[in-house]
């Protein structure tokens, strides 16, 4: 039975995907590297150090460490600056809604985001009180497409992984989900997250009754 919902955030409870976007291309251009919609597309759910690992592969060029240091720095002030847009407004169309309709529920909630900057975010939104738990990326050691994560945030919750459901947007976040052995759901396209047990393209349709029936499936 559906005792847990494990969330991932950038792309699923809210779009900073193009904030994360607009921050690579200023330090790309800054850097004189290329950097474009198509390469962010491989850089959903990827954390910060990987990320430059591919624009940098993308442009064939190679870094020494303390460069690679510096301009991560330099993406994440960017970012964080841009963070200060951010408003409750921004959640997704249900999301408040289900968090709300989950606790009511007592089903526990956690976020197992890939982002350091995730709590920052939630309380930005003003949901962070929502969650029952915030996975520590830090102390993971593997990223997605490994299943640490989401196996972290479920043992933080207490839920055992079989009652536990993944939300995801990006398709490593989905491979971390299966390995985890959990259902998941892909919030975009069945042709861009084929492993997903259920696809929605509109977080609306993300109900509380949606996921029993995932869970019972
Ligand atoms: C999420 C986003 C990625 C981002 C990563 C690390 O997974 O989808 O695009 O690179 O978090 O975020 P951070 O805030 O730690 O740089
Ligand atoms: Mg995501």
């Amino acid at each position: 039975s559906l005792q847990g919902v494990l969330f991932d955030l950038d792309g699923v409870i809210v779009d900073t995907a193009k904030l994360h976007f607009l921050a690579w291309k200023a330090v790309s251009d800054e850097n004189g590297l290329h950097f474009d919609e198509e390469v962010n597309q491989r850089l959903l759910g990827v954390s910060r150090e990987a990320s430059l690992e591919i624009i940098l592969e993308h442009n064939k060029v190679s870094w020494p460490d303390d460069k690679k240091k510096q301009v991560l720095k330099q993406k994440n002030k960017a970012y964080v600056a841009s963070l200060d847009t951010l408003t409750p407004d921004d959640v997704y169309p249900g999301m408040r809604e289900l968090l709300v309709d989950l606790k009511k529920n007592s089903i526990k909630t956690a976020l197992a985001s890939a982002s350091k900057n995730a709590e920052i975010v939630c309380l930005k939104l003003g949901i962070l009180d929502l969650f029952d738990a915030v996975a520590d990326v830090r102390k993971v050691q593997v990223s997605k497409p490994e299943p640490d994560i989401f196996l972290a945030a479920a043992e933080q919750i207490g839920v055992w992984y079989t009652n536990c459901i993944g939300v995801e947007d990006a398709k490593a976040g989905i491979t971390a989900i299966k390995k985890a052995g959990m259902k998941a759901v892909g919030i975009g396209t069945e042709q861009g997250l084929p492993e997903a047990d259920a696809v929605l393209s509109d977080t609306r349709e993300l109900t509380l009754d949606f996921l029993q029936k995932v869970i019972e499936s």
